[in-house]
This record gives structure tokens, C-alpha cells and sequence, in this order.
């Protein structure tokens, strides 16, 4: 079986720039789950189709020709039916509408089987909400990565101010609360720790840190794996 690690937790908790590193440094694939509802999220805005009807966003989620292609750079380019989607599916307009249709039950299950293709050898590394609770159950490391909202805000307000995209941290820290609130409380595969997750707090770690436990936690359940 190929193994997977899932790395769970809520907006800004780092699991992005952990899980990317992560998989570097054991040469395996990643997964960042999330940037394929934010896929959905931008074509949904650019077909002007209503968020909250969910057999349209399930209709366009079935019908949507989604590419991940590396740059000579190494960055991750994200393709929606052939338009490089850029910085804008970093925005917070795009990060609200992902969120939006995440909601959708018959949407999150036609985009199940494109997640799962991403399982392949030598392992992947797959971050989002329900990658260790519905995606990957048997993952060989769940680890549910989070931090308080208020370190979350601040990481994201520096992101967003590198990336030239505005927002007040007030504004943020709202949006965080809001969008966590959404992901947890819906009915299916809310945000939510696996039973069998490790639980981890970024608040007071460094990146660093943070992958370096990770590692850890690897190295523990599979044995002696590569590292570059
Ligand atoms: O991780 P992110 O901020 O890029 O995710 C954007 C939105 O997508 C988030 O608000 C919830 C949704 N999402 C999800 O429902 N399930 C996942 N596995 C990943 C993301």
C-alpha cells in the first residue's frame, strides 16, 4: 500500500507550508487538497454559478478540468479548465467561495476520486480538512496541525501583505473565525481531528519545528525513509 500522510487542520495553521516541505525533503508527492476546492471556488465565481445551489457547483465540480502543473521555478501552477487561476486563488474572495462550496455533500464526492488519484509511489503528503477522516482513513500519520486564531490571522496578514493583497488584521482574524466556524459546523466531513491523530499546536512553534515532528512522526511509522 502507498503510504499517505494526512495533515489536518484550519485556515493558516501552516499545513501548506508544511506539507510542501514535508514532501520535498522525503521526495513524495503532495496533495494540497484545498487548493482544489478553491478550484471549484474560482470557477464557480467565473461561471457566475450560485454558490449555494448544489446541483449547479456539483455539475461544474464534475465537469471541471483541473491541472497541477510544477513551473521551471518549482511553484505550483494551478490550471481551471486551461486559465492559470494565479494569486487569485490565494484571495480571501476565492478562500470564501471555496468554503462556500466545500458545503456541498454531492460536490465534495465528485471531487473524492481526483483526490485519491494522487495517491501514488513513493507516498503522498495530503493537507486539508478530512484527509485522515474521509479521503485517506488509512493513512499511516494523521496529523491535526492547528494554532490559535489569532497567530492564524497574523501569519495570513503577512502572507497576504507579501503576496500585494490587502486586509486589516481585525478584518482577517473575522474572516478566519467565520470561515472556521462554516468548515466545522457543517454536516459532512467537517474540520474535525481523526481519532487516531496526532494532534499538534503551530502557536508557539517555528516552521521548522513544526516539520521537524512531523519527520518524526513519519520516520516512526514507516521506518527509515529518505530524506533530501
Ligand atoms: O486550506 P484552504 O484554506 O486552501 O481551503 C480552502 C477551503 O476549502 C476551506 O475553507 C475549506 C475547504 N476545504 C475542504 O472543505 N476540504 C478540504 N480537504 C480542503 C479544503
Amino acid at each position: 500500500m502507498i503510504p499517505v500522510v494526512a495533515i489536518d487542520g484550519p485556515s493558516g495553521s501552516g499545513k501548506g507550508a508544511v506539507g510542501f516541505a514535508v514532501a520535498r525533503r522525503l521526495g513524495w508527492h503532495y496533495l494540497d487538497s484545498g487548493a482544489v476546492y478553491r478550484a471549484l471556488g474560482f470557477a464557480a465565481l467565473r461561471a457566475g454559478v450560485d454558490l449555494r445551489a448544489e446541483p449547479a457547483v456539483t455539475a461544474l465540480a464534475n465537469s471541471l478540468n483541473l491541472q497541477f502543473v510544477q513551473d521551471l521555478s518549482g511553484e505550483m501552477r494551478v490550471l481551471v479548465n486551461d486559465e492559470d487561476c494565479g494569486l487569485a486563488l490565494r484571495s480571501e474572495q476565492v478562500a470564501a467561495a471555496a468554503s462556500q462550496v466545500a458545503a456541498h455533500p454531492a460536490a465534495r464526492r465528485a471531487l473524492l476520486e481526483r483526490q485519491r488519484a494522487a495517491r501514488r509511489p513513493p507516498g503522498l503528503i495530503a493537507d486539508g480538512r478530512d484527509m485522515g477522516t474521509v479521503v485517506f482513513p488509512d493513512a499511516v500519520v494523521k496529523v491535526y496541525l492547528t494554532a490559535s486564531a489569532e497567530v492564524r490571522a497574523a501569519r495570513r496578514y503577512h502572507q497576504l501583505k507579501e503576496t500585494g493583497f490587502g486586509g486589516t488584521l481585525p478584518q482577517l482574524l473575522a474572516e478566519i473565525q467565520e470561515r472556521d466556524e462554516r468548515d466545522s459546523r457543517r454536516a459532512v466531513a467537517p474540520l474535525k481531528a481523526a481519532g487516531d491523530a496526532f494532534v499538534l499546536d503551530s502557536s508557539t512553534l517555528t516552521l521548522a519545528e513544526v516539520i521537524e515532528q512531523v519527520l518524526a512522526l513519519v520516520r516512526s511509522r514507516v521506518g527509515a525513509v529518505p530524506s533530501v
